[in-house]
């Protein structure tokens, strides 16, 4: 199986974790994109009741397109359980995400949701968080300066920009700053270090969160609980 059918597999087995009535956060990113597809089937298939939380403008569009009703965050008094994909997660369970530019939105559904389940191909899974960009998010003003400061501390920083060679900007209108860093020694104080710079509004580290995860595996789907 190549990258894409491991997705594919992945997506698909994920769904079998959503019960009758649940509250469900739906991530982002070519791997969530089939869990949506075959969660859309099971609505029209099986009658299933869900209520959908979207992590991004792209899920929420194709998540209406299959008649899945959906809540914002603020409109639910609790998420059952989230479903997303992931870039990189090491072995004790740490990650990164932030690859499709959702992550403000997914970190929010994620430190909501009783319940993260990440859904990933093998390639994913690494002895070490770093080789994979770090993303983080900035808001626009100022993010030279903030550019600057992480080129200084050694980040090697790039801004995200579009094909047309624009800055991205995300859903919420920041732009995404990439840090290189290669190897990621101690998550938790990188994550200490940019969780104190004014001007982010959140960065890929996410740590602590997940519950569980489904590899994709050329013999199967592994579930591995945290
Ligand atoms: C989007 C994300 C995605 O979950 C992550 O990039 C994985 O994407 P894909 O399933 O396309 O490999 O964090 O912000």
């Amino acid at each position: 199986m190549n990258q894409n059918e491991l997705k594919r597999l992945v997506g698909e087995k994920s769904v079998e974790w959503i019960k009758d009535g649940m509250i469900v956060g739906l991530g982002t990113g070519s791997t969530v994109r089939y869990m949506v597809d075959a969660l859309g089937r099971r609505v029209v298939e099986e009658g299933l009741k869900i209520t959908g939380v979207t992590t991004s403008n792209a899920t929420a569009k194709q998540a209406t397109e299959l008649n899945i009703p959906l809540r914002s965050v603020d409109e639910v008094d609790h998420i059952d359980l989230v479903i997303d994909g992931a870039d990189e997660i090491s072995r004790d369970f740490q990650g990164i995400k932030g690859g499709g530019a959702a992550l403000l939105f997914e970190k929010i559904v994620a430190v909501n949701s009783k319940k993260v389940l990440w859904i990933v191909d093998e390639s994913k899974m690494v002895d070490k968080l770093g080789a994979f960009p770090l993303p983080v998010e900035v808001i626009p003003y100022g993010s030279q300066k903030l550019f600057e400061r992480f080129e200084a501390k050694g980040l090697n920083p790039t801004f995200r920009k579009k094909e047309d060679g624009s800055l991205l900007l995300t859903d919420s209108d920041n732009y995404i700053i990439d840090l290189h860093l290669g190897q990621i020694d101690d998550p938790h104080s990188l994550a200490d270090y940019l969780d104190k710079q004014v001007g982010v509004v959140e960065h890929g580290l996410f740590l602590d969160m997940v519950n569980d995860v489904i590899v994709g595996q050329q013999l199967g789907p592994v579930v591995l609980h945290a």
